[in-house]
């Protein structure tokens, strides 16, 4: 299968202009990786995170500026608490063990999504790691957690009233401003595995002009072959953002 895919890879099609300053990843399929094998669904959790590993070498490698990656949705809180412990467990042992590795790759990490809704432990482990890698100017990576799309437009929405003048209305600039990802540029890419063609609440708001890459790949089956098919797609694009002129 791997061979396979390298051999129908486009990697040698690639440019080196053109390619997406931010990609946005849905890692969707871990459970039915591991279905597929007779294993839990946790042990496909923690093969995802090795391909997590990978593919922020691979952003780096192909200098891509900003890499957003899906961990876990509002929506996931409603698994059954084993999954979702484990799910926890998970994050917190993965900052522990990457953290020394992200500061010393000069990445800038961040968290978004609704963060107070995770336990006081890992919210801290959170802030440090962030606060650890403060001064590195290298690629961005973002890790959504417990993030929903609307839950994210409401909480900006909710911060821009605690903060606004008297009858100041609110506007798509001053509405971006409040959101986790202000400060970011656009996403250009999105890239979903798992072989579900929907947006499961992901970044509602900054997918608005986004090109959409769907692979039915597991995610814990996802590679450089799959990346760099995902990268020739979107060079292949022609983005008008609603004008007629291609750019
Ligand atoms: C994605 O894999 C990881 C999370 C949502 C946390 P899934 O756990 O959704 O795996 P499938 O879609 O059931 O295979
Ligand atoms: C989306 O996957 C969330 C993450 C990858 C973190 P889901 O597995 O939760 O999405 P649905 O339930 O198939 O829409
Ligand atoms: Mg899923």
């Amino acid at each position: 299968m791997k061979f396979f895919n390298f051999l129908f890879s486009r990697k040698f099609f690639l440019k080196s202009k053109g390619l997406p300053k931010h990609i946005a990843i849905i890692m969707d399929g871990n459970g039915r990786w591991a279905k597929k094998r007779l294993l839990p669904r946790e042990a496909g959790h923690v093969r995802g995170v090795h391909v997590v590993k990978n593919v922020i070498g691979l952003a780096k490698k192909y200098n891509i500026n900003s890499l957003t990656l899906f961990a876990f949705s509002t929506e996931n809180w409603t698994r059954p608490k084993n999954e979702v412990l484990s799910l926890l467990n998970l994050f917190d042992k993965s900052i522990d063990n990457e953290k020394d590795k992200i500061k010393s790759n000069n990445i800038k990490i961040k968290f978004i999504g609704d963060l107070s809704s995770l336990p006081s432990d890992l919210q801290k482990k959170i802030t440090s790691v962030e606060r650890k890698c403060k001064k590195n100017n290298g690629m961005q990576l973002n890790i959504a957690i417990s993030y929903g799309g609307r839950s994210e437009i409401v909480r900006a929405a909710n911060k821009f009233i605690n903060n606004a003048k008297a009858k100041q209305t609110i506007s798509e600039k001053l509405l971006s401003k409040n959101l986790d990802t202000y400060g970011l540029p656009e996403i250009d890419l999105l890239i979903r595995t798992g072989g579900e063609k929907r947006l499961s609440n992901f970044m509602l708001w900054q997918l608005a002009y986004s090109e959409l890459f769907f692979t039915d790949a597991l995610w814990p089956d996802f590679d450089e072959s799959i990346f760099t098919n995902a990268l020739y797609f979107f060079q292949t694009r022609k983005r008008r953002f609603g004008s007629l002129m291609d750019i």
